[in-house]
């Protein structure tokens, strides 16, 4: 897909365009509360945060209230922007939001930020070379030291992903295509239907890591994995078992 699709694609799925109030994820909540307090709330008060796919602010807004002072967020949906940008100033947030694609960011400083935080799947949206980029990006942009916070799919989370790849060679070559291993279209749609065209050849397509790969990735980028959870090693009741947490430093 082009840039222009993938933006389209989300302005489609709108849900994230006006989900300024859905609650978090408890894993979200554990990784930024985990890192962010970790040095307490004092500690907190001038550190710099970029937040990666902001859509409508949720997740920026959430990180104020639980003490952060100084966001810059950024999304490459112009009109989630706008949104973001009326959301704040109807809650008196001092968020700043910009258009930017997480792939290419000349318009942020060297080593200007204390934590990047990417939640909700951002990196599982790009193909190789735009994982490559973000994660460079996201390396120059923080400081020495600072904290990259983000989740992501996990390949062998969901028992059936071998077959649902199986299956899309399969449909995809028939489509005179080649699907690439562990690259999965969405198979419910906004509305929690299975989505009947899921196995057609433009479909918006997800990336699912496994854990070796993510970490060996991290890595080869210059940094040092803090933690890596599951919702099963933090909660009594895992509910999830789909989406990593993952806390790295720069070094
Ligand atoms: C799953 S939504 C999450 C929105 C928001 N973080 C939340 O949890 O409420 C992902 C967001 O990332 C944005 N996005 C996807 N790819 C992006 C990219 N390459 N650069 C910047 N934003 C991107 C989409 O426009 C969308 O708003």
């Amino acid at each position: 897909m082009s840039l222009d699709n993938d933006i389209k694609y989300w302005k489609l799925d709108s849900i994230w365009g006006s989900a300024e109030n859905m609650p978090l994820h408890r894993g979200m909540e554990w990784l930024l509360r985990k890192w962010l307090l970790r040095k307490g709330i004092e500690a907190l008060s001038d550190k710099k945060v970029l937040s990666g796919g902001c859509a409508s602010g949720r997740i920026e807004f959430h990180m104020e209230n639980i003490g952060v002072k100084h966001i810059q967020a950024f999304d490459f949906v112009p009109e989630f922007v706008e949104t973001a940008k009326r959301n704040a100033s109807a809650r008196n947030s001092n968020a700043k939001f910009f258009v930017g694609d997480m792939r290419e960011l000349s318009c942020l400083e060297n080593a200007h930020f204390d934590y990047a935080v990417y939640l909700n799947r951002m990196l599982c949206f790009v193909d190789d070379a735009g994982f490559d980029k973000s994660l460079r990006e996201i390396r120059r942009t923080l400081k020495q030291g600072g904290l990259f916070l983000f989740d992501a799919l996990d390949y062998n989370g969901r028992k059936w992903n071998e077959l649902l790849s199986f299956f899309l060679k399969i449909a995809w070559g028939l489509q005179g295509a080649k699907i690439k291993p562990h690259f999965l279209p969405r198979v419910r749609n906004k509305d929690k239907r299975v989505d009947l065209k899921f196995w057609k050849t433009d479909q918006n397509l997800l990336y699912w890591f496994t854990k070796d790969e993510l970490e060996y990735k991290l890595r080869q980028n210059g940094f040092k994995i803090l933690d890596f959870a599951k919702e099963a090693d933090i909660f009594t009741d895992p509910k999830d078992s789909i989406i990593f947490y993952v806390a790295c430093e720069k070094c």
